[in-house]
């Protein structure tokens, strides 16, 4: 017997998410010096992290050989706080792709089906395809997500809509207040999950403490990889109502998520500095990136999360030469945009050496 004949078929079909490339190995490739390289790839926040978080982590290191708090209860009872809900309404996640997956092992079973935009963050296709479920890709209008056209694609199999507020790779978003009345229309039988990873970076969200209590089956997903640049630490939080919440406790793993994790976004979430500081910086980098694609007349999607869609014309040869410059940025095939690239916003000086190298490969 072949191994394959044993294998789950969800596996053998599942389509493997390509990461933004790590530094070193870019540097292994190419013969660079990994100090000369930059990457702009993973809408990582280019100033580090939060110096607060960053004290809490090296102080748990000193606890290395204690197993995490396993229930995250401290971190679960600042976040409540932090949202106006109950301690039991949060789970914590080994970053929110943890969260996603959980979500698939609660609620999706083969035949089920999953409405999601299109392009939207490639792990909801991702997860729903592992769980043998069928992805509904709407397709964005103007590069937004078309709400109408989402609602129309619920079928009495739908079992959840996964909506990025802003979304990744667009970097859009729909209007707070439309997306609240849109929920608000869900079906009884579905799951809608509103996923704010870049929140931090936007003006203003939607204010969601009541909804729950309207009985609206909801999931907001948020995540410490972002603005509060902890993305090594992979911690992320759903927040939903006291039923679901304990669902999703049931299906994760008894210690998902580590202590230096934990004791980081502890500290983070006070760190009121960091995040404004952040939110300038991003602000600034936007012009200068903007201001720059303008000039090099290279057309992009206006973003408000910490990063944008360029169209280069070709993705992956514009990727490619800017990589052999050290500047690391993600082409987007995957999303089924080969004419662009996605780049982070960088520091200044990342921002000018990301222009810099954008121009010369668009020369070539
Ligand atoms: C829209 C969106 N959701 C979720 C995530 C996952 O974040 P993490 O697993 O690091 O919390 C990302 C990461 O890029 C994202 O862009």
């Amino acid at each position: 017997m072949k191994l394959t004949d044993l294998v789950n078929p969800s596996v053998l079909t599942q389509p493997v998410y390509e990461p933004g490339r790590p530094i070193e190995d870019v540097a292994r490739e190419l013969g660079l010096d990994p100090a000369g390289i930059i990457k702009l790839a993973s809408n990582e926040n280019p100033l580090g992290t939060s110096p607060r978080a960053l004290a809490a982590m090296q102080r748990a290191l000193g606890q290395s050989n204690m197993y995490p708090d396993g229930g995250c209860i401290a971190l679960r009872e600042r976040l409540a706080q932090r949202h106006k809900v109950e301690a039991g309404q949060i789970v914590v996640g080994n970053g929110s792709n943890e969260l996603i997956e959980l979500l698939g092992h609660v609620f999706l079973r083969p035949g089920d089906e999953v409405v999601m935009g299109t392009p939207a963050f490639i792990v909801y296709k991702l997860v729903t395809l592992l769980f043998g479920a069928t992805p509904v890709e709407v397709p964005l209008t103007n590069h937004v997500h078309d709400l109408a056209a989402m609602s129309a694609a619920i079928t009495e199999r739908t079992k959840l809509v996964f909506l990025p507020c802003p979304n990744n790779p667009t970097g859009t978003n729909n209007d707070g207040a439309e997306v609240k009345a849109w929920v608000a229309t869900m079906p009884p039988h579905v799951v809608v999950v509103v996923d704010e990873a870049y929140a931090e970076y936007l003006e203003e969200s939607p204010d969601w403490t009541g909804e729950w209590s309207a009985g609206r089956k909801l999931v907001i997903l948020r995540t410490f990889s972002k603005i509060f640049g902890m993305a090594a630490q992979r911690v992320g939080y759903a927040c939903a109502g006291t039923e679901l919440a304990g669902l999703l406790q049931r299906v994760r793993q008894p210690f998902n998520v580590n202590a230096i994790g934990q004791a980081g976004a502890l500290a983070a979430v006070d760190d009121e500095d960091w995040v404004t500081a952040c939110q300038r910086a991003n602000r600034a980098g936007f012009r200068q990136v903007e201001d720059g694609l303008k000039r090099l007349g290279v057309v992009y999607v206006p973003s408000v999360g910490n990063f944008l869609l360029a169209n280069v014309r070709d993705g992956r040869a514009v990727f490619d030469r800017m990589q052999r410059a050290g500047v690391v940025v993600r082409p987007v095939g995957v999303y089924g945009l080969p004419e662009w690239v996605r780049i982070t916003i960088g520091t200044a000086e990342q921002n000018d050496r990301m222009l810099a190298a954008l121009e010369a490969s668009l020369a070539t």
